[in-house]
């Protein structure tokens, strides 16, 4: 228990399989889904939008200042809308994919994120997938998982989801990505990617999510003395 809501973290790097395996571990346990990527994701879009150069960090931070963020629970899943807005498949353009590493890597951004994905316990019992949610922003949860996936089988199902949103990238361009913003997250001195305390290590490369889902599910169910 986080507080008086359960909090199931799910972290790990990019493409690893989370948002698929942490959006079916919700619907099987009745949590609301918060994917905290798409915060950072949705961030970075609203930079470029305002013609803001990312590097300039002082930009950012004022950015982050005049915008008005706030949430929805819509089909059990949490969207962050700015300004009244939500950008929806916007946030997943490789134009947006390409900065969102660097946006993420300023510590105030990841205050007012986490400071907003805290109080996301009052939608009730959450799966939150993303970097640092076992480490930081819910380190106090008994339920805490790493999701990893071998590189190939990673840009694999990348290059599928861009291909679902008519986005051509080759597989070599697409590994190069993820090797890139990998280094950048686990290489940054606030909250880096990493492996939290007590996590279970869940390789997703193989096994079908269905298998993955199951072996979360008894986790849980063991952690909970059920
Ligand atoms: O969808 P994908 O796995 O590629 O990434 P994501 O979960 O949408 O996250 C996009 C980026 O946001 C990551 O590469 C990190 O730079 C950042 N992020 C973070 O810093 N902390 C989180 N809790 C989640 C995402």
């Amino acid at each position: 228990m986080t507080g008086r809501a359960t909090v199931v973290a799910v972290d790990g790097p990019s493409a690893s399989g989370k948002s698929t395996i942490s959006r079916m571990v919700a619907l099987r346990l009745g949590f609301v889904y918060v994917d905290s990527g798409s915060m950072y994701r949705a961030v970075t879009w609203k930079a470029l939008e305002s013609d803001l150069d990312v590097n300039d960090t002082v930009q950012v931070i004022a950015m982050l200042h005049r915008i008005k963020i706030h949430f929805d629970v819509r089909n059990h899943e949490a969207q962050m809308l700015i300004d009244g807005f939500w950008p929806g498949d916007a946030i997943r353009a490789p134009r947006v994919a390409e900065k969102v590493s660097i946006v993420a890597a300023i510590p105030e951004v990841r205050q007012v994120l986490v400071a907003h994905q805290r109080s996301l316990t009052r939608f009730g019992d959450l799966v939150r997938e993303g970097r640092d949610i076992g480490s930081v922003v819910f380190p106090n949860t008994p339920h805490k998982f790493y999701i990893e996936a071998n590189a190939a089988e990673r840009a694999k199902r990348r290059q599928k989801d861009f291909a679902a949103m008519q986005i051509e990238a080759s597989t070599e361009g697409v590994a190069q990505a993820l090797a890139q913003r990998d280094k950048l997250d686990s290489s940054r001195a606030v909250a880096p990617l990493q492996i939290a305390l007590g996590a279970t290590v869940v390789d997703n490369s193989i096994n079908p999510p269905e298998r993955t889902v199951e072996i979360i599910l008894e986790q849980i169910a063991r952690q909970q003395g059920l």
